[in-house]
């Protein structure tokens, strides 16, 4: 089976590549280079011994898209690509909506012209928009809430695929609404190493222990959670790339949705504890003000995904510093 995976030499992307390769499918990537570096594919290579054949191309570039469509026969894709810093969002509206709204459009386009018809799209929990402190399954409302423009992508293309379903019925789409992924790869050899200037938390902690950023800044200690600090459901990436894999196992008539995430909420200075653990030195960090838009508590009930993909977490917060410290490690010394 031979799946084209846009954005896949991101940070998804790319551990979803490799949990494929070893499950035997074969893998293609296209992707802009615009937020991963190429060198991605070296990691990809080292841990499977599979290079995945790669198109440096837009997806915005329709003849592109038409030509790598025609010269191959792809059984499914996995939409990774779009960019996803939600504050630069805000100040650029029209870039993001263009961006990550008409990619998907051309893919659309390109697999009915080209008779490819399963797509898993990377979705996000920001569907759920203002909904805080409850277990969020895949039957709550979505899109009440959403403070930010990339956000809106993510719903609006959510709709964009039920629509093309039902104007085209013989096609077949997974949603993943992702948590809140972090980690690395065991290895080392593949991690996040974003070409922006980071503002989730994950990124950030890295950072601030490489002294790239002086210090951590807590974005508040005045919630409604045990230590105050805001709670999110962290995923480990590769736990996140398991989950492809199962859901394109499952794939059936329809849109399928899936929360992908562990069930448990962690705190702001649980993670900073953690990674002191993982890494023997302490974190700088000060409390500050609330980022505007923040909620105290996010979760997923990932119930769904457990029973129908027979998907579950196997690593924890923990596991997800160890590999993150590893990969810094990494980093260092290439
Ligand atoms: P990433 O930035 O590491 O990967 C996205 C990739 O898409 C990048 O390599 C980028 O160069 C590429 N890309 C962007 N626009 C493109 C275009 N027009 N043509 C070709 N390539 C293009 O991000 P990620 O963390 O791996 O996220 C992957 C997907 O998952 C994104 O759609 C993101 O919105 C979604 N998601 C991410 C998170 C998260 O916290 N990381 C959470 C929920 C959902
Ligand atoms: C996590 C917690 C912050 C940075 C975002 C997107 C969402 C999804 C996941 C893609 C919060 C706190 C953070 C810092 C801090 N992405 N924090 N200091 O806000 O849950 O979600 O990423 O779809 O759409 O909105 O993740 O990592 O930004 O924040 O204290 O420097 O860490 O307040 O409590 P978030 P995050």
């Amino acid at each position: 089976m031979k799946i084209l995976l846009t954005g896949g030499t991101g940070y998804i992307g790319s551990h979803t590549a490799v949990e494929l390769i070893k499950r035997g499918y074969e893998v293609e990537i296209i992707d802009n280079l615009f937020n991963s570096k190429i060198t991605v594919l070296d990691g990809i290579e080292k841990i499977t011994g599979v290079k995945p054949k790669f198109y440096h191309a837009d997806l915005l570039d329709t003849e592109k898209l038409d030509e790598i469509f025609t010269s191959n026969n792809y059984d499914a894709v996995m939409h990774f690509a779009g960019l996803k810093a939600v504050g630069e969002s805000v100040g650029k509206p029209l870039l993001y909506y263009y961006n990550n709204i008409g990619t998907t459009i051309n893919l659309l386009e390109a697999m009915k012209k080209h008779g490819t018809k399963r797509i898993i799209f990377s979705s996000s929990a920001t569907v759920y928009g203002d909904q805080d402190g409850v277990k969020l399954t895949e039957k709550n409302q979505t899109g009440i809430g959403i403070t930010n423009p990339y956000g809106q992508t993510k719903y609006m293309i959510e709709q964009i695929l039920k629509d093309n379903v039902v104007a085209n019925p013989d096609f077949e789409v997974t949603i993943l609404r992702y948590f809140n992924p972090v980690g690395a790869h065991a290895s080392g050899f593949i991690g996040e190493d974003p070409n922006d200037i980071p503002n989730n938390l994950m990124p950030v902690i890295m950072k601030v222990s490489t002294g790239e950023i002086p210090i951590l800044s807590v974005y508040g200690n005045d919630y409604n959670t045990p230590d105050g600090t805001g709670m999110r459901d962290y995923i480990h990436v590769v736990d996140l790339a398991r989950g492809h894999v199962m859901a394109i196992e499952k794939m059936g008539p329809g849109v399928q949705i899936y929360n992908l995430g562990t069930g448990e909420a962690t705190s702001v200075m649980e993670m900073i504890k953690a990674f002191e653990e993982a890494g023997g030195k302490t974190l700088p960090y000060k409390i500050t003000a609330r980022r505007p838009g923040d909620l105290a508590k996010i979760f997923a009930d990932p119930t769904k995904a457990e029973v129908e993909l027979k998907w579950k977490t196997e690593l924890t917060v923990a596991d997800a510093m160890r590999d993150t410290i590893n990969y810094l490690n990494c980093l260092k010394k290439r």
